[in-house]
């Protein structure tokens, strides 16, 4: 009892410190990030960045580097980099083909819609975040081989070299990883009941290797996409899921696969915007708030001003009150985007909007659409010399996911089953409000909110973009695509520029705490608002590619963490 008593008030306390545990940044003033005349690798993690451009060197594309990108980070950033959870690839090709690719977790063969409720009906607590049952079948490995086979150019082997050499030799800790590892390493014990190879001895320059993930790559690399699915691997994962109560088995890993989609697509001013379709919410809200706000003059009402801050909100508000109804896995629920995105729809949507007060929350709700014709995670984006372009979120949920660290493989494993709506109405851990639509079914996929976003300028490429950061990941991802359109900023500046969030409910502006003028907070306030700078240091951690006028490319990698662009 003492013991698991321990685990709520950890699990508690890492929703609010642990999961995003640094300071706000400086804001960076007017500051071009890196530039480079052909090719870009911007993500988490200097190595993962490094061991991507070098690949795009040797004649790599952007799919081969996504796989080396990809388990670089697995290496480097375990707190989402993963082997064991899942994640969405938009991409555009450099004849202008765009697709994406859901490599998202699903719901084991065995689960059932009240899986995570007491006999009361109540959600049990930490059960869907927690441990073996919040975990997902993973998807991360299906998705990045499916990727690479239909576009890569490079063997396997050759991508998957220098990641097994950095796992072999090991890498150095930064000072927030270290950080981040101490706020943990409590529930690490609890969860795992035993000190795991990240632990608090760990300090900021300290080199760790990871042998065992060192030899999960090289069978993976020697066996293929298969032997996570099916070979050593697999049976050594499910061994380690039936020792832990998991009611995941061979067969569910066995039937995993990654599927293409048609992202969503849509136009604002003279940009195109292609960004993640279902499972993940991402796109269809960033469609809509963006149709919301189109109209008004964000530019004269300037960056961060109260009247730009009131429409984006206001649009966010009933964007987000569409997610928690209508949105789920497209394979098992009837989406009715043409409608959710339709103008008139969203017109009619933004009607009651005025800005002498907000619009009461409970008078937002879901749209009626009858009536209208016929509805801790991380992010890289990569640019390659021959002008493909790719955004990738990928995750394992919450930092370090279920916590569950599979000492003989080398990773930790998702606790997205947490994404599923456990009970309409009930909020997750991001205080998403889900319903039907979004609710647990044998081999579901679980809603998302990952936005991994192109944009072409005049249908040239322009900018890919993406982030981490759960709910907050499509209100940052619009900021910045706004702070360079409509803001002019630079990729940097864009991505360094302090951020808000509206999500409906809770009925709040989430803001980074000391970044936003006081007169601008107090106005809000007046008007009705609810600002709350208190519930996390930082919102998102964005990382992105701008094509410049003259065809360089700029980086904008966010300082919020440790992430880095390196490129040629
Ligand atoms: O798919 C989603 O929307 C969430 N599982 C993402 C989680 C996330 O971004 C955590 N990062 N802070």
């Amino acid at each position: 009892m003492k013991h698991l008593f321990t685990l709520l008030f950890l699990s508690t306390l890492c929703f609010t410190s642990c999961k995003e545990n640094v300071t706000t940044p400086e804001p960076v003033a007017n500051k071009r990030g890196i530039i480079t005349q052909n090719a870009m690798v911007v993500s988490a993690r200097k190595e993962a960045s490094q061991i991507g451009s070098d690949i795009l060197k040797m004649g790599g594309n952007a799919f081969d580097a996504m796989m080396a990108t990809e388990m670089a980070l697995a290496v480097t950033y375990p707190y989402a980099g993963n082997l064991g959870g899942g994640g969405f690839l938009v991409y555009r090709l450099a004849d202008g083909t765009k697709g994406a690719l859901d490599y998202r977790e699903k719901a084991p063969l065995a689960a059932t819609k009240n899986m995570y409720l007491d006999e009361d009906g109540e959600v049990i607590k930490n059960k869907s975040t927690i441990g073996s049952m919040a975990v997902g079948i993973p998807g991360t490995i299906a998705g990045i081989f499916e990727a690479q086979k239909r576009f890569g150019k490079l063997e396997v082997a050759t991508i998957l070299k220098p990641v097994i050499e950095l796992a072999k030799n090991g890498y150095h800790i930064t000072e927030k990883q270290e950080k981040r590892i101490a706020s943990y390493d409590s529930l690490f014990k609890a969860v795992n009941g035993k000190t795991i190879l990240y632990n608090n001895s760990l300090k900021a320059g300290d080199k760790i290797s990871n042998k065992e993930l060192a030899s999960t790559l090289q069978r993976i690399s020697d066996y293929g996409r298969d032997e996570f699915y099916k070979g050593e691997t697999a049976k050594k994962l499910v061994k380690y899921f039936q020792a832990k109560g998991s009611i995941i088995t061979m067969e569910d890993l066995a039937k995993y696969e990654a599927k293409w989609r048609d992202p969503v697509s849509f136009q604002y001013d003279n940009l195109t915007v292609t960004s993640m379709s279902p499972p993940s919410s991402g796109g269809i809200c960033l469609n809509q708030i963006m149709t919301m706000i189109e109209p008004f003059n964000l530019k004269e009402y300037g960056h961060n001003s109260l009247k730009t801050i009131q429409v984006m909100v206001e649009a966010e508000k009933r964007a987000y009150a569409d997610r928690g109804y209508y949105l789920g896995d497209p394979d098992f629920v009837e989406i009715p985007l043409e409608t959710l995105t339709s103008d008139v729809y969203l017109q009619e949507r933004m009607q009651n909007f005025s800005f002498k007060s907000p619009t009461p929350i409970d008078s937002i709700s879901h749209g009626k659409i009858e009536g209208y014709e016929s509805d801790e995670t991380t992010h890289y984006s990569i640019v390659d010399s021959f002008g493909n372009a790719i955004a990738v979120t990928t995750t394992i949920n919450g930092g370090y996911g279920s916590l569950l660290y599979v000492d003989e493989l080398g990773f930790f494993l998702n606790n997205e089953m947490d994404d599923f709506s456990s009970k309409p109405g009930t909020p997750n851990y991001y205080g998403l409000i889900g319903a039907e639509a979004n609710s647990i079914a044998p081999e579901k996929r679980m809603l998302s909110s990952m936005t991994p976003t192109i944009l072409e300028k005049d249908g040239e490429f322009y900018m890919t973009l993406g982030t981490p950061g759960g709910s907050t990941i499509i209100t940052s991802v619009l900021q910045t695509i706004l702070n360079v359109h409509e803001f002019e900023l630079t990729m940097q500046e864009a991505v360094s520029a302090p951020r808000f969030h509206n999500q409906w409910l809770p009925d709040e502006i989430r803001m980074e705490p000391n970044s936003f003028d006081r007169k601008l907070v107090d106005d809000l306030t007046a008007l009705g608002y609810h600002v709350n700078e208190s519930r996390s240091p930082i919102i998102g951690i964005v990382n992105g590619i701008l094509m410049l006028e003259d065809g360089t490319l700029e980086g904008g990698a966010d300082h919020r963490g440790d992430d880095t662009a390196v490129g040629f």
